[in-house]
């Protein structure tokens, strides 16, 4: 029998390459990713109430309001499959309200990875990111470009990673972070993400296999 499905919670500054290290943790663990920035594009694109009133947030480069991602979140972690397999919880909290909010339903992750990169590198990375909109696959203009000009042909731009959107990103980013460790801090393991994006993997990849061990030792323990 399998053990407790691991629950990871991974943070960084805006571009700290949380999206890319998702897809590769994905691959290889099996754990539901449950990103509130891409749950929040789906709602704006689809046009329903959530994403009509997180749209103007979104694309202004503010946080959109507690209540809104906090009730999408919940509703995400409380599916089966994210009980079954485990999750991979991308973008939350971002506030100590939203800390505070899953404190209060007691769902707490095994660890909490947070991507270190120098501001002056993040600003490049979301400058030249694209997106594909069929794959949801993260792209940037030098560094991953596209497979094939069909892919190129179709790449978007998110209307929040101009320069100057992103400064306030991270600025909002910056006023948050420390009330949020402090939250996670006997479990906060700190990883250099500016490096090539398979060598952070490789260092998170070796965390969650250790971690993974742990929970079935701990399991078949006394
Ligand atoms: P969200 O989508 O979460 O944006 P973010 O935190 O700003 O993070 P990003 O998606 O910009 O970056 P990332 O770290 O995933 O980097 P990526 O892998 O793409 O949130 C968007 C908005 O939604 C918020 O502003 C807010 O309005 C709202 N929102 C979301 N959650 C909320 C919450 N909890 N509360 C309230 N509002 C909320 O990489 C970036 C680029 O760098 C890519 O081009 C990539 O190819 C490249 N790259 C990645 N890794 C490397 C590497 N190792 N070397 C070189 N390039 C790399």
């Amino acid at each position: 029998s399998r053990s407790e499905p691991l629950k990871v919670m991974i943070s960084g500054a805006p571009a700290s390459g949380k999206g890319t290290q998702c897809e590769l943790i994905v691959q290889k663990f099996g754990l539901v990713h449950v990103s509130t920035g891409d749950l929040l594009r789906a709602e704006v694109s689809a046009g329903t109430e959530i994403g009509n009133k997180a749209k103007e947030y979104m694309n202004s480069g503010r946080l959109v309001p507690d209540e809104i991602v906090t009730a999408m979140v919940k509703a995400r972690l409380s599916r089966d499959d994210a009980k079954q397999n485990g999750w991979l919880l991308d973008g939350y909290p971002r506030t100590s309200a939203q800390a505070q909010s899953l404190e209060e339903m007691k769902i707490r992750p095994d660890v909490y990875i947070l991507l270190n990169v120098p501001d002056e590198i993040l600003i490049d990375r979301c400058v030249g990111r694209r997106l594909d909109p069929e794959t949801g696959k993260i792209y940037h203009i030098t560094h991953f470009p596209p497979e094939s000009e069909e892919i190129k042909k179709r790449l978007i731009t998110r209307p929040d990673d101009t320069e100057e959107k992103v400064k306030s990103r991270l600025q909002i980013y910056k006023q948050n972070v420390q009330a949020i460790l402090s939250t996670y801090l006997d479990i906060l393991n700190e990883i250099d993400g500016n490096r090539p994006k398979d060598a952070v993997f490789k260092e998170i990849e070796n965390l969650l296999l250790r971690l993974e061990e742990k929970k079935e030792a701990g399991k078949s323990g006394v």
